[in-house]
């Protein structure tokens, strides 16, 4: 049993621990899927079939069967195929699988229908996805009628269904020691990719050739893929939250919004920069820069255990709000103005999110069957991500304005004794900046 074993086997006997007794759970990861014609996208498992597995071809599935008195695991994979091999890559099969994933049982993935149907049988609870429940419903549809159709014989059907979704998510949400690892490495990746991406900017440069520097920053350091779409926004193009086009050529005077983060062995990182591509701060760009900055530092700086998570975007709402009257772009009284949502104008989502194996990670962020915000706790991982948008055509303000757009966020772990910024490296005070912006250009 390797370590990676004992770190993957640590997280289904989590997950045994929380099912009842006499349950099943069954996880899939899927196919490949088309990108156009004969081509597929890349690849990517499931989260949670991999968080529990570390297994990375597509077609596969895990049942975890929990009795009384002993608890099975059982991985379905595709069979060897020497042609199959030959055109498409390699696969493990389920003989090898058996050991190298150190599992109790595996069969090949067509064999799926046959076994659930039996693992089915006189047990009283099954958990499954609910959000892939149109996908699943109908072949658990036909599992149930193979057990049903057997109920003469005296044989029990399950009576309950449970959502696996929220218990994986509870487990994810606390990152093991494996994890935090690993998302250290993504975010140091990532954090080197943005000083690139500062280092190698000049007026005139295009968004894409931006982009391609950050790629090429995660890639020759291990991350292959970004764990999404990286965003780089030059000018009123920062506005757009979700701006992927990337094909814009900066001018001189613009800022330049870059939301990127590299996937590292299936770990994201998150980190938002947002510098004026000539590497000086106009006037205007600098005061909105300074808000945001001291809107994202003291956010960041509530987070320790027990805090409670709305904390969080509360704090930056307070000092952007006061910083939209400061500017001139909104009158009235700063807890009137937050009371009324006035600041949504400018500032329109919010401070942060759970990040992990997903960019955007599962976990509640409400206590469940509440309405208050749960607390923080050591082990998570979350973003901190405030932000100033002013449109282009927004006539309310004096034009120097428009059209800036500035985000700062960081990937902030939570530490028993407060937080730790995994991405702490990337400058972010106006002066490091400035020094950083061109200086490879
Ligand atoms: N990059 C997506 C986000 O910041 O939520
Ligand atoms: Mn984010
Ligand atoms: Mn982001």
């Amino acid at each position: 049993m390797t370590e990676l074993n004992a770190v993957y086997g640590a997280r289904r006997q989590r997950l045994l621990d929380a099912m009842p007794n006499n349950s099943v759970a069954l996880v899939l990861t899927g196919p490949e899927q088309v990108r156009s014609n004969d081509c597929d996208y890349h690849f990517r498992p499931n989260s949670d079939f991999y968080y529990l597995t570390g297994f990375e071809e597509p077609e596969a599935a895990l049942l975890l069967k929990k009795a009384e008195d002993e608890a099975t695991v059982t991985l379905f994979c595709r069979p060897k195929d020497t042609l199959r091999e030959i055109w498409d890559g390699r696969r493990v099969g389920p003989d090898a699988a058996k050991e190298r994933f150190a599992v109790d049982f595996t069969f090949e993935i067509a064999e799926l229908d046959q076994r659930m149907g039996e693992a089915l049988c006189d047990t009283d609870v099954v958990l499954l996805s609910q959000l892939r429940q149109e996908e699943i419903a109908p072949m658990f549809e036909s599992w149930m009628a193979v057990v049903r159709a057997q109920r003469k014989q005296g044989v029990r059907a399950p009576e309950s269904r449970l959502d696996l979704d929220a218990v994986l998510a509870e487990q994810r949400l606390i990152k093991d020691a494996h994890e935090i690892a690993l998302m250290r490495t993504a975010a140091k990746i990532s954090a080197d990719a943005h000083s690139r991406a500062m280092a190698v900017t000049k007026p005139g440069i295009w968004e894409y050739q931006v982009e391609a520097e950050i790629k090429h920053e995660f890639a020759m350091n291990g991350a292959r893929h970004e764990a999404y779409n990286s965003i780089v926004g030059s000018g009123e193009n920062a506005c757009i939250l979700h701006y992927v086009e990337n094909n814009g050529q900066t001018q001189d005077g613009d800022l330049l919004l870059i939301d990127a983060g590299c996937e590292y062995q299936m770990y994201a990182a998150d980190i938002t920069r947002t510098f004026p591509v000539n590497g000086k701060f106009s006037e205007a760009q600098r005061a909105v820069y300074e808000v945001v900055l001291k809107a994202q530092e003291a956010a960041i700086d509530v987070i320790a255990p027990g805090v409670s998570y709305d904390r969080i975007h509360d704090t930056a709402v307070r000092i952007l709000t006061e910083g939209m009257v400061e500017l001139g772009w909104l009158v009235g009284d700063v807890d009137e103005l937050i009371e009324t949502e006035a600041f949504k104008k400018y500032y329109m989502h919010g401070t942060g999110h759970w990040l992990g194996i997903d960019v955007h990670d599962v976990g509640d962020y409400r206590v469940a069957g509440e309405k208050t915000w749960r607390n923080l706790e050591a082990g998570m991982v979350l973003t901190v991500e405030p932000a100033l948008y002013v449109a282009i055509d927004d006539e309310t303000v004096d034009a120097k304005w428009r059209g800036i757009g500035v985000r700062i966020e960081d990937d902030i772990l939570v530490t028993d004794s407060g937080y730790e910024n995994l991405t702490a490296d990337v400058p972010k005070s106006i002066d490091a900046i400035e020094a950083l912006v061109g200086s490879r250009a």
